[in-house]
């Protein structure tokens, strides 16, 4: 099958096609203001969704709650799926976004002012920096990179580009969340010492029996940067993009990333200096569809002593039920200090000390960025070029946390990071896996 590293005569001509029969089905509902791109001052925010499966839909959704953006422009691979999500927006919006199947094609379009990016995780990096280099402002789902090198890579075209990055952690618009936070940057539980993160174990089956590519799928192009397979029902679902290796780390990475987040956004102690990582996972179905790790138990040493206790839920229960007894749930972040504990996870919070939580401010003087609604919190970082709230630089921490773990399971050693450099310590040639091979070059697309 040959790469899809071009724009196609006919699948530009199909795009365009695609979007005038959709608009011709409501001609009267389509603001031509809007359609022609809007350069008055006060403008909405015109935005791209790039892959509207399950998570992308569910983005769609949010961002037509915020009035001071517009989605004009929507692609997948999948027709159904985008011309589904472009209904959404005439619907809610009265407005008739353009569809396309190349992503590159909407990113070529100079009135997409940001872009929505929820594809499946292999195409995160890619569409991103393709995204950045057009000169538009990236949300990105989690997780990052399908290697730490893209990361870096994306990293660099954010800063050179001067482009706005919000991360796809939207607990950080959960208020227990910030408290928890704000309670161990002003120090309630004392001097940190050890945090233990978890989140839900990865799954395993899928089916590897190939089906015909189905109608309405450009499948060259949902593969992109990843091994050319047989398709198969289960390869083309959300359950396919998270748990299947040629697409992502697995919930190592792609659950992870959310308590792993709250844990670097209570501390620094990953950025200090050498880190160790040391652990054991397994995988559930190694020959099956579905075979990332499933169940990990990692920890990670920092240079200041602090020790990350990172696990799936599995291996989770019996250390964090003790304290956490009847709401542990299968995902949370908990920050042990000399003093106390603190302990969220989504829409779940405990503490050594339960009135902790019922302060709105805390005393001290550490306060993060923070807005209660996320959505709107990426508008008005676009519009106003404000920092984001869950920026780039964050996101390359927590995912390192995800990638190094991985790493240390895989090779059964202890891998050291050095995270002022951006680099593998040890062991001897590991760095060589901070790239990964993808197929073709959409890395420089
Ligand atoms: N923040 C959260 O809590 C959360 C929750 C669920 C999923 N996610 C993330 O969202 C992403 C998508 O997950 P999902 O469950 O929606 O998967 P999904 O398979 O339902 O949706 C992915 C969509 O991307 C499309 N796609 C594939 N290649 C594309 C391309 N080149 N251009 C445009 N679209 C393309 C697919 O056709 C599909 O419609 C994943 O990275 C996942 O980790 C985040």
């Amino acid at each position: 099958m040959k790469t899809t590293n071009h724009i196609t005569r006919r699948r530009f001509a199909g795009g365009l096609l695609q979007a005038a029969l959709f608009a011709a089905t409501a001609p009267n509902l389509v603001p031509l203001r809007l359609l022609a791109g809007d350069t008055t001052p006060g403008k909405r925010i015109q935005l791209g969704h790039i892959g509207v499966g399950g998570q992308g839909t569910s983005l769609l959704n949010n961002f037509q709650n915020v009035d001071a953006a517009v989605s004009l422009a929507i692609c997948d691979p999948f027709r159904q799926r985008r011309e589904a999500a472009g209904k959404v927006v005439t619907q809610r919006r009265q407005v008739v976004p353009k569809l396309y199947n190349d992503f590159r094609e909407l990113l070529a379009d100079p009135a997409i002012d940001a872009v929505v990016i929820a594809t499946p995780d292999h195409w995160h990096v890619p569409i991103g920096l393709a995204a950045v280099r057009a000169g538009k402002d990236v949300y990105i789902e989690k997780p990052l990179g399908h290697s730490l090198a893209q990361n870096q890579a994306m990293l660099a075209a954010c800063q050179q580009h001067r482009k706005i990055f919000q991360y796809g952690t939207m607990q950080r618009a959960e208020e227990m969340v910030k408290r928890c936070v704000e309670l161990v940057l002003n120090g309630y539980i004392g001097d940190l010492q050890r945090i233990d993160a978890w989140a839900p174990a990865g799954q395993g089956g899928g089916s590897l029996d190939e089906i015909p590519v189905p109608e309405g799928l450009d499948y060259d192009l949902y593969l992109g940067p990843a091994p050319v397979r047989p398709c198969t029902k289960d390869r083309i679902t959300s359950k396919g993009s998270w748990h299947c290796a040629d697409y992502a780390l697995g919930f190592i990475a792609g659950w992870g990333a959310h308590p792993l987040d709250i844990a670097i956004w209570g501390m620094d102690s990953d950025k200090k200096g050498r880190t160790s990582f040391h652990g054991k996972g397994t995988v559930r179905t190694p020959n099956a569809l579905f075979n990332t790790c499933s169940s990990w138990d990692v920890n990670a040493r920092f240079h200041d002593g602090v020790i990350l206790h990172f696990m799936s839920d599995d291996v989770a229960k019996p250390v964090v039920t003790p304290y956490r007894a009847d709401n542990w749930e299968n995902n949370g972040t908990t920050f042990f200090g000399s003093r106390g504990w603190v302990s969220v996870g989504r829409g779940t919070y405990a503490a050594s000390n339960p009135d902790w939580f019922k302060l709105k401010q805390c005393a001290g003087h550490h306060r993060v960025r923070y807005h209660n609604k996320y959505y709107q919190a990426f508008v008005e970082s676009v519009r106003d070029r404000t920092p984001s709230v869950a920026p780039l630089e964050d996101a390359l921490r927590s995912d390192a946390i995800s990638h190094l773990s991985l790493m240390a399971i895989k090779t059964g050693q202890e891998v050291v990071w050095d995270p002022r450099k951006y680099q593998i310590i040890s062991p001897a040639g590991l760095a060589e896996q901070m790239h990964t091979p993808i197929r073709g070059d959409w890395l420089q697309s």
